[in-house]
């Protein structure tokens, strides 16, 4: 099929690549000529594990191709996939300015193209955004009907450091569509894909992606609350209370004697809350809107503010250890999790904000992000930036570990018998060799 994907961040990359390689011919569409040309050249604007591989792959094998509008199109297109940002507003609502900006220029380009073109969304955008805002646009921008052109939506479930995997091998396909033209497309698209497919109408598509991931952040702010307890009552590992609900038949059934062992239950690790550009922004637009259809939404406003409290939880800890001040601490982590460069509202950027005027000195590393993290939080007297963290080990007494890259793992070659290990991701085994090994979940009193 030939396809063209509106925005070439983070999802409509990877989605253009990941359609490519099944044999579809891709053009990517990006405002920012210096992105195209990079593309091009095959230097990809982000890290993401694979994409330097894939990208070289794809555009060596000539089905893929960036360009800077999608009047420079230079092959017969039957879907339009638009995959720009829908950041949060101050407020948490959400801005669908990027959305409008692309459903006006499609809508002029389908006006001009004889041809049945689907527009299907693929950013994530609140119940109602593709059946109403966008449909609208399109028709009044191109002067034709629904069913002259077609239109859908198809969330994304990819996470960052693994979002090539999981969309070459996803949990589910969700298609939501508007007319059926739109759905035989999606359709025929994703035949390759082995999984279950959810076909329904837009907005439920829509739902189904918030409700995923504000599941997703619920379960983790439930784990973090209980971790919190936990380490007030003391002498408590969250994680043993963790296997002991993972033994409940309703989260773990036993099939021919054997558990299934939902990956859910790995995937939550109490600690410091959840960062990245989808969970807090999701919950906080779901938030709002619910609140405008008058319902109180008191569980999303709690999933926040759990999680805006977390890591105010992690820095008690450390003060509850020693006077802060006569300490000096090693950072390991920045990006909002392992294996990115990434850190929107990384939990890193309040625990440093918190941490820096009351301790001797941070030094903080991360093997990725260290140029993204210094232009939110710039070096100054009480934090400097370090690139090979191996020789500050030891010169700090405290080392926080705030995400999991393999490389820390080093840490265990070295002498921390003098050591306070803070590990609120639980990278380390807390039977390591430290003066104390302290997380959230866990507060092991003498
Ligand atoms: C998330 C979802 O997992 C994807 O399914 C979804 O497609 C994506 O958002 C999106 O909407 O685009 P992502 O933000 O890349 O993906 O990362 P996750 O691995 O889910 O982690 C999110 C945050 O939660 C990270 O800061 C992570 O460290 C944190 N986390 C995760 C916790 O604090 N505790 C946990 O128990 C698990």
């Amino acid at each position: 099929m030939n396809i063209a994907i509106i925005g070439s961040g983070y999802v409509g990359l990877i989605t253009g690549l990941c359609l490519s390689k099944q044999n579809n011919i891709v053009r990517c569409i990006d405002l920012n000529t210096q992105i195209v040309e990079n593309i091009n050249n095959g230097i990809p604007h982000f890290f993401e594990e694979g994409l330097n591989e894939l990208l070289a792959d794809e555009l060596e094998a000539k089905r893929f191709k960036a360009l800077s509008s999608l009047e420079n199109i230079d092959i017969e297109i039957e879907l339009i996939i638009i995959a720009v940002g829908t950041p949060s507003d101050n407020s948490g609502d959400i801005d669908l300015s990027y959305i409008e900006e692309a459903s006006k220029n499609i809508g002029k380009f389908i006006k001009k193209n004889k041809h049945h073109i689907s527009i299907v969304i693929k950013s994530t955008v609140l119940p109602t955004t593709t059946d109403l805002f966008v449909r609208q646009i399109l028709e009044d921008e191109s002067s034709k009907k629904l069913g002259d052109f077609g239109l859908g939506m198809n969330p994304e479930f990819l996470r960052e450091g693994s979002a090539i995997k999981d969309f070459l091998y996803p949990d589910r396909v969700v298609i939501g569509w508007e007319d059926k033209k739109t759905k035989e497309r999606l359709e025929k698209l994703y035949s390759p894909w082995d999984c279950e497919k959810i076909i329904v109408n837009s907005r439920t598509a829509e739902l189904i992606k918030y409700t995923n991931n504000c599941f997703l952040a619920l379960q983790i702010s439930a784990s973090n609350e209980f971790a919190n307890l936990a380490y007030k009552i003391g002498n408590i590992d969250i994680e043993d209370v963790m296997s002991g609900l993972n033994l409940d038949k309703r989260w773990n059934p036993k099939k021919n004697g054997k558990r299934l062992n939902p990956g859910i239950l790995n995937y939550l690790k109490s600690g410091c809350g959840f960062g990245g550009s989808c969970f807090p922004k999701d919950v906080k637009a779901i938030r709002n809107y619910g609140i405008k259809k008058g319902l109180k939404m008191e569980m999303a406003r709690s999933i926040i503010n759990i999680n805006n409290r977390q890591p105010a939880e992690l820095v008690k800890i450390m003060e509850e250890i020693d006077n802060l001040e006569k300490l000096s601490i090693l950072i390991l982590g920045l990006s909002f999790k392992e294996n990115t460069d990434d850190i929107r509202e990384s939990p890193a950027i309040q625990i440093i904000k918190q941490l820096r005027n009351k301790v001797k000195k941070i030094f903080a590393h991360d093997p990725m992000a260290i140029e993204n993290f210094t232009l939110v939080i710039p070096p100054q007297k009480k934090l400097e930036y370090v690139k090979n963290w191996e020789n500050f080990v030891t010169r700090s007494d405290v080392i926080l570990v705030l995400n999991g890259w393999k490389n820390f793992k080093k840490l265990e070659n070295f002498d921390l018998r003098k050591k306070y290990l803070i590990d609120p991701r639980r990278v380390f085994n807390k039977s390591i060799n430290v003066k104390k090994y302290l997380t959230i979940g866990l507060n092991n009193k003498s």
